[in-house]
């Protein structure tokens, strides 16, 4: 099969479009035939090695983790998957990817794709979708009557966020560039805020919520936004140092794990056109590394697929 493959950490050129034999499923794991696969900063923050530390997977080693194909061969102990059905989910971090034409995962991590949802759209939806649903409806608890201000409204978590925090009912800020206010506004928040001519800081305030998914500096500017007793909920993005400046407002690294429920929960709004996948780039797999260079620009508007069935 073709394959993604890094043998080294590295830049873009450490990618290869290698051969390599079909992957056998073991007890609980499904092989599937992937069709369509989806980019996320993840992907090339393990092939430049940034998260070895974290995740010290042996080389060499097939890239990517989100995924929509169908069930080729299921492995012992799995029972409730028909060969052929289509399915769509994330690869473990720890072993060979989903940037190839199959993969094995875990039958834990992938769920059943619902009429209505094309392959590609279902594949954007694993990292970004869950990476959305639990700081906002999970740790959050977002619903009506609650200001929530999302930074990077316009890029791949931020696209779910935008419009999962809207569908349950609060008042959704967004900072995006200038190129991506209107976009922001179409797709459900009720003001956008352009984070190279306006200080967010100082206009989005009394903020219940703050969902954080870039780090660093605006992770220390956020702290302004939240009203006391509020809360700061950030994924793993640019190193934040130094104390929270503020002890009156809840702070949480959100943990995000992809698992049925939550994923079947996003396909099914993403079947009804609640959520609506935001596809900006399609690439084939021997153009991956244009797919990857998209992404690694830091300014994709929503999600680059990778269309390989
Ligand atoms: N488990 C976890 O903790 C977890 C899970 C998922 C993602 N993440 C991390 O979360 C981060 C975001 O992921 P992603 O997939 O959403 O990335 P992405 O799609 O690459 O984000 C690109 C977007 O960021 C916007 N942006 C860049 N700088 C900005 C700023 N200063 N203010 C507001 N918007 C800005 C860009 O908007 P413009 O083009 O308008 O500039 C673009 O739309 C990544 O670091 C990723 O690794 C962590």
């Amino acid at each position: 099969m073709k394959a993604l493959q890094i043998s080294a950490h590295g830049g873009p050129e450490a990618m290869r479009l290698v051969d390599a034999p079909v992957p056998q499923p073991g007890a609980g794991e499904v092989l599937v035939r992937v069709r369509a696969a989806s980019v996320n900063p993840i992907d090339w923050k393990m092939r430049n090695g940034v998260m070895r530390a974290v995740f010290p997977f042996p080389l060499p080693r097939i890239l990517g983790r989100d995924f929509a194909g169908v069930v080729e061969a299921v492995g012992a102990a799995v029972t409730d998957l028909e060969l052929g059905v289509r399915v769509f989910g994330a690869g473990d971090l720890m072993r060979d990817g989903t940037h190839a034409e199959f993969a094995v995962v875990s039958r834990a991590s992938l769920a059943r794709t619902p009429e209505g949802l094309a392959d590609d759209e279902a594949s954007t939806i694993p990292v970004s979708g869950v990476s959305a649903l639990i700081p906002l409806a999970e740790i959050a608890g977002l619903g009506p009557g609650r200001r929530v201000l999302i930074h990077a409204g316009a890029g791949g978590v931020g696209t779910f966020a935008v419009q999962i925090a809207r569908e349950l009912g609060a008042e959704v800020l967004a900072t995006a560039g200038p190129q991506n206010l209107d976009y922001v506004v179409r797709l459900g928040a009720h003001r956008a805020i352009d984070y190279t001519a306006t200080d967010f800081a100082a206009t989005a305030r009394d903020c219940d919520v703050v969902f954080d998914t870039i780090g660093g500096e605006i992770h220390r500017r956020s702290f302004a936004c939240v009203r006391p007793g509020g809360l700061l909920v950030a994924l793993t993005a640019a190193p934040v140092t130094g104390p929270p400046p503020r002890a009156d407002i809840r702070v949480v690294r959100a943990k995000i794990q992809i698992t049925e429920s939550r994923l079947a929960r996003l396909a099914d709004w993403a079947a009804k056109g609640v959520v609506v996948p935001q596809i900006s780039q399609r690439f084939p797999l021997n153009e991956a590394r244009s797919a990857y260079a998209a992404s690694e620009s830091g300014h994709a508007r929503g999600k680059i697929v990778l269309t390989i069935g």
